[in-house]
């Protein structure tokens, strides 16, 4: 037993957790046989040496090529299913999660394949497994706009499984700016808005996110540490930014987990949470994620308690606007 596995209980929100991310080498082989895609890797073990990421580039291309073993309602429910179970058993009581409908489009699966199959799990997640869920539909952002509104459009006989929308896939050169007719459509449909920004991009893609979108949490945000004003901002108020430091490592926002600026972040008073991203890749679910910002950060217990007591602060598993006095 692992000097941390007490803080496994503890309960915890899981705001940051794209679901095409928790496809497992196991799972990934097993849906290519029941599908009869060919993956080019010989076997689990050559697929998870694959797992060396130089930037965000490089992980989203494996991200993207592994997604063509997702085919069915079922795979979907599946894979959900599998993401929901651990998530229970590391103490995720409430989960939203991302989905990239595009990119499944883009291989001819329907918006209503991978909604219906992920709605299957997360439907009956709470009676099997004890956890709230809610879907968050991402667009890519190195996808046009006009891409990002026809799938809005898609959407449009599903939102009643569907809470909110983000953005998420390679940031540098795709500012939120970009963006701005596709969320004004969804905030008139009454989704909830959060964004991607400051993970690789700069600070100012956070501000943008803010004033040009109307993100309500800041997904990443990490950068804003180079702008003492921005920072200011956010404590004032009181976004909540869904940190991953396990992603930060494997993709070289940070040098080493030693080197995480979380405590920094807490320090200013920022609302931070911490999630798992994507964990079949990054490492860890989100309880090895706490246990591991606790052993290399040296956070106290207090420290873990507030992070888990902020996920649940900054979820959409209430309305908060009243609760954050916005
Ligand atoms: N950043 C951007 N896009 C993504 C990520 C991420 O961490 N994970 C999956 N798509
Ligand atoms: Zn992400």
């Amino acid at each position: 037993k692992r000097p941390y596995d007490a803080l496994m209980p503890l309960p915890k929100a899981e705001l940051h957790l794209h679901i095409e991310g928790t496809l497992e080498p196991e799972l990934a082989f097993r849906l290519a046989e029941r599908n009869g895609v060919r993956l080019p890797y010989a076997d689990t073990e050559e697929l998870r040496a694959a797992y060396r990421f130089e930037d965000l580039q490089s992980f989203l291309d494996l991200y993207y090529e592994l997604m063509a073993v997702l085919r069915t309602e079922r795979d979907f429910a599946d894979l959900a299913d599998a993401y929901l179970a651990r998530a229970a058993a590391q103490g995720v009581r409430h989960a939203e999660i991302f989905f990239d409908p595009q990119a499944h489009l883009a291989r001819g699966v329907a918006m209503d394949t991978v909604v219906e199959g992920l709605w299957r799990a997360l439907g009956s997640s709470e009676r099997n497994h004890g956890v709230s869920t809610r879907l968050i539909m991402c667009f890519l952002r190195d996808e046009s706009a006009e891409s990002a509104l026809r799938t809005l459009e898609a959407a449009r006989s599903h939102l009643d499984r569907i809470t909110g929308v983000g953005l998420d896939s390679a940031e540098v050169g795709h500012p939120p700016v970009k963006f701005r007719a596709v969320y004004e459509a969804a905030a008139a449909l009454g989704l909830r808005r959060v964004a991607h920004a400051g993970e690789e991009g700069p600070p100012e893609y956070i501000a943008e996110a803010l004033d040009v979108l109307g993100a309500e949490r800041i997904d990443h945000g990490l950068r804003c540490l180079e702008d003492p004003a921005l920072v200011e901002r956010l404590v004032r108020e009181r976004i909540p930014l869904t940190l991953c430091p396990l992603s930060n490592v494997r993709l070289r926002a940070v040098d080493a987990l030693t080197e995480h600026p979380l405590p920094a972040l807490l320090d200013a008073g920022l609302m931070c949470t911490v999630n798992s991203d994507d964990p079949a890749y990054f490492g860890g679910y989100v309880g090895d994620t706490f246990d591991a910002v606790r052993e290399a950060l040296g956070l106290t217990e207090d420290r873990l308690r507030e992070l888990a007591r902020n996920s649940f602060l900054a979820s959409f598993l209430e309305d908060d606007e009243e609760r954050r006095g916005r």
